[in-house]
């Protein structure tokens, strides 16, 4: 038998990691990294924050799972929370950012469903998006390295260049139920959308009665700077997944919707066995009440532009290297003239620096919410001194 014990579906580099703290992760040697990638955008609070290992354990000691045919005091208050604090009136969780797509996927189509419209049943999504890996999720995205062997697909998507309102539009017929999109690409190359974009995708619901799916499973929970990134744009969704750091590292996810967007979703129509146990509550509710501390986010902005302004400082001395930055808050993209996978590893393996390659050759640096001033100096000379001795292969 060649197979491992775990199923070999992820190319894993060498780190091992066993144990992290605030900003840094450390191996199975002792070895240490600084971690400005952050479980790609999960651990919002570092690793280890004392307030959400506290209410996870005390959680798990006083009741760690029950069934959904009971009710919910734990997923009622934190519900309760994230309607007061959005644009939704209701929430369904999940345990992953998948999941959390399935459950807006199927609100769309349920939506027009119980219109009277079963027929408008056709998600306009956009190429190069990530949705996750379930098939509904590679459904939406036509990456083929997502999709390949996996055929039949689930019907009901068509695709459009991203940030090409035109082509979005163009699109819309007597089937479409709406459009699912990232407010910024995350793993297809950290691509904010543009403000025309989205709001012109917006106005084609309002006039047409279509639904805006927002996936913010990457870009939201205070990532940018903003609770949600579509605040950036003065836009609402109709039916947002959310995910990542909405549990800290818990697997935690959540649907969120208009009352409006959610009339389909009645009783036995959707479900979970472990989606919202008191556990994942505990979690995610340990993460908002630090997040909803007064000055988090504002710190997450002053951090972003300071990041930002670091990379950009540092183009000119390595322009053979670096092309441009895109993003927002703490979710920012160095674009590379060759191969960033490449340099991501030799950032890794040399540096001690964790960073993630995206698609377009970008280098994702995505760091704990919670990182300061400090964190951003050593992350700026491991990235120079990673950059200094960096010679890209002649092929890439
Ligand atoms: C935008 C986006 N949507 C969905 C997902 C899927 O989330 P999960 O891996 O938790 O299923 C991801 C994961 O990277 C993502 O970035």
């Amino acid at each position: 038998m060649t197979i491992t014990a775990l199923m070999p579906v992820y190319p894993r580099c060498g780190v091992r990691p066993v144990r992290g703290e605030g900003v840094y992760l450390y191996g199975e040697d002792g070895e240490q990294y600084l971690d400005f990638a952050a479980g790609i955008a999960v651990n919002a609070l570092g690793h280890g924050h004392p307030k959400l290992v506290e209410a996870i354990a005390k959680q798990a000691a006083t009741l760690m799972h029950v069934s959904n045919l009971y009710g919910s005091p734990q997923g009622e208050h934190f519900a309760q929370r994230l309607v007061d604090s959005t644009f939704a009136d209701t929430v369904f969780f999940t345990n992953s950012g998948a999941e959390a797509v399935e459950c807006a996927i199927k609100t769309a189509r349920r939506y027009h469903f119980a219109n009277g419209n079963p027929q408008r049943h056709t998600l306009i999504t956009f190429n190069n998006a990530f949705h996750g890996r379930t098939l509904g999720a590679i459904s939406a995205t036509n990456q083929p390295k997502m999709r390949d062997g996996f055929e039949p697909l689930l019907p009901g998507f068509a695709y459009a260049p991203f940030d090409d309102l035109e082509a979005a539009l163009a699109l819309i017929d007597e089937n479409t139920a709406g459009f699912l999109v990232e407010p910024i690409q995350g793993e297809g190359g950290l691509r904010p959308a543009s403000m025309e974009f989205l709001q012109g995708l917006r106005r084609a619901c309002d006039e047409h009665g279509l639904l805006l799916v927002l996936d913010e499973v990457q870009c939201g929970y205070g990532r940018t700077g903003k609770f949600f990134a579509h605040e950036l744009y003065g836009v609402t969704p109709d039916i947002m997944a959310s995910a990542k750091g909405i549990g800290g590292g818990f697997p935690l996810g959540a649907c969120l919707a208009t009352e409006e967007a959610a009339k389909g979703m009645v009783a036995g129509t959707h479900g979970s066995t472990y989606g919202g146990n008191p556990l994942a509550m505990a979690a995610g509710e340990a993460v908002l009440d630090v997040m909803q501390e007064p000055g988090f986010l504002e710190h997450v902005e002053a951090m972003g532009q300071r990041l930002r302004a670091t990379l950009e400082q540092m183009i000119p001395n390595f322009d053979h290297l670096f092309e441009e930055v895109r993003g927002h808050g703490l979710m920012q993209g160095l674009k590379m003239k060759s191969d960033s996978r490449r340099f991501v590893a030799h950032c890794r393996d040399n540096h001690g620096l964790l960073l993630v390659a995206a698609g377009e050759n970008v280098i994702r640096i995505l760091p704990p919410l919670t990182i300061d001033e400090s964190h951003i100096t050593e992350f700026a000379t491991k990235l120079s001194d990673a950059a200094r001795v960096y010679v890209p292969a002649a092929d890439d």
